[in-house]
């Protein structure tokens, strides 16, 4: 039988426009594998607008609004919205997609956003690593006391499935540890750098084509990185780390000779990601790290990331995805939204 169910976009940048184009284009096949019909009722943005429509956003005439940089207060119905979190309250929606920004150092304004979806009795579903990295438990216990899903598969690797593996096929074990390529950024630069391309052109190159930030800062440094790996490790481990806790080194010494040392030697530098549980702990670092071709690391090139997952009785589960881009963060969006509209928490 048909369910209709009605959602809210907090945010409306790459992802979530990407996200409205996803939904326009695979409603009827999601409709076929599940029963369940998406109705956007809310996008918020925080300087294009409010609009809030309980029959329907257009959501084509919203992605023409935002495209010629006009307001979509148009599409509202009702008394005007003033900010995000009077949007939270007042969305006729039972789920809230969340993709606004971040602040690594911080994690806000998006935990106090997601903080008050649950509040307001939504389910949460957030492609922002913030919440995840530094309120995870927190927004599980308040989500667990509401019978409510908090799902955040786009955090890490896209639309992969990543996270869905600890929820559903990796019960009862014990992960001890979890190594990865997280940031396709600077796996990127690193493999122009075996090319001969110098860092700054890599770099260039990857802005050009919409890749990496303007301040690339938070790439180069392995600051994303850290977070995704801290994320990881928070709810495939069960610790309460933080970005700050991890040992963190950038890519910005490599160069193009010491990355084509490297491939001379049988070897490749990546930037690997890795958490380790010790008799006491958690350590978590990012790093430049040389890999023999034997690691199946070594072979995760360009935009492309993977993550190995070791536990106490299924030894290293990998997985791999790339090229990644807006739509397949969302498709994590969409993927998350359908499993807690069909019960699973
Ligand atoms: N881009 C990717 O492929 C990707 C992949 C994985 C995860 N993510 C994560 O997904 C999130 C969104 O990424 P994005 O690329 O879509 O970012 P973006 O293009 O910068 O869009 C962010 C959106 O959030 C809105 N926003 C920011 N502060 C707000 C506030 N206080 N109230 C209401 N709306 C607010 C912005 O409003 P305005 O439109 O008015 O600026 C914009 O619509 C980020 O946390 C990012 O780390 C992105």
């Amino acid at each position: 039988m048909l369910k209709e169910y009605n959602i809210a976009l907090l945010g409306f940048g790459n992802v979530l426009r990407a996200f409205a184009a996803l939904l326009e284009r695979k409603q009827e096949d999601i409709v076929e594998d599940t029963g369940i019909r998406l109705k956007v009722v809310g996008v918020a943005t925080n300087s294009k607008g409010i609009a809030i429509n309980p029959e329907g956003i257009d959501l084509n005439a919203a992605l023409a609004l935002v495209d010629k940089n006009q307001s979509l207060t148009s599409l509202h119905v009702g008394e005007p919205i003033t900010d995000a979190f009077e949007f939270i309250q007042k969305v006729p929606a039972v789920a809230i997609l969340e993709a606004t920004w971040l602040n690594p150092q911080t994690g806000q304004p998006a935990t106090d956003f997601c903080r008050a979806a649950l509040q307001a009795n939504k389910h949460l579903i957030t492609a922002n690593k913030g919440p995840v990295a530094f309120a995870y438990r927190e927004l599980k216990a308040l989500a667990d006391s509401k019978n409510l899903s908090f799902f955040y598969e786009s955090t890490v690797m896209d639309g992969a499935p990543v996270h869905v593996l600890r929820r559903e096929a990796l019960l009862g074990l014990k992960v001890n540890r979890i190594r990865g390529i997280l940031n396709s950024t600077t796996n990127s630069i690193l493999t122009r750098l075996e090319e001969g391309i110098a860092f700054d052109v890599a770099l260039k190159e990857m802005q050009d084509a919409g890749l990496a930030e303007a301040d690339p800062t938070n790439d180069i440094e392995g600051w994303d990185a850290a977070v995704k790996i801290n994320v990881l490790a928070n709810i495939f481990m069960g610790v309460d780390l933080r970005p700050s806790d991890v040992d963190r080194t950038g890519i910005t010494e490599v160069t193009v000779e010491a990355a084509q040392r490297a491939v001379q030697n049988g070897q490749r530098i990546k930037l690997v990601c890795e958490a380790i549980r010790t008799e006491t702990d958690v350590r978590l670092s990012v790093k430049p790290t040389h890999l023999d071709l034997s690691d199946p690391l070594a072979h995760v090139s360009s935009t492309a990331c993977a993550v190995s997952i070791d536990t106490d009785i299924l030894p290293n589960v990998m997985v791999m995805a790339g090229p990644s881009s807006p739509t397949t963060t969302a498709y994590g969006l969409l993927i998350d939204t359908l499993n807690a509209l069909r019960g699973r928490r």
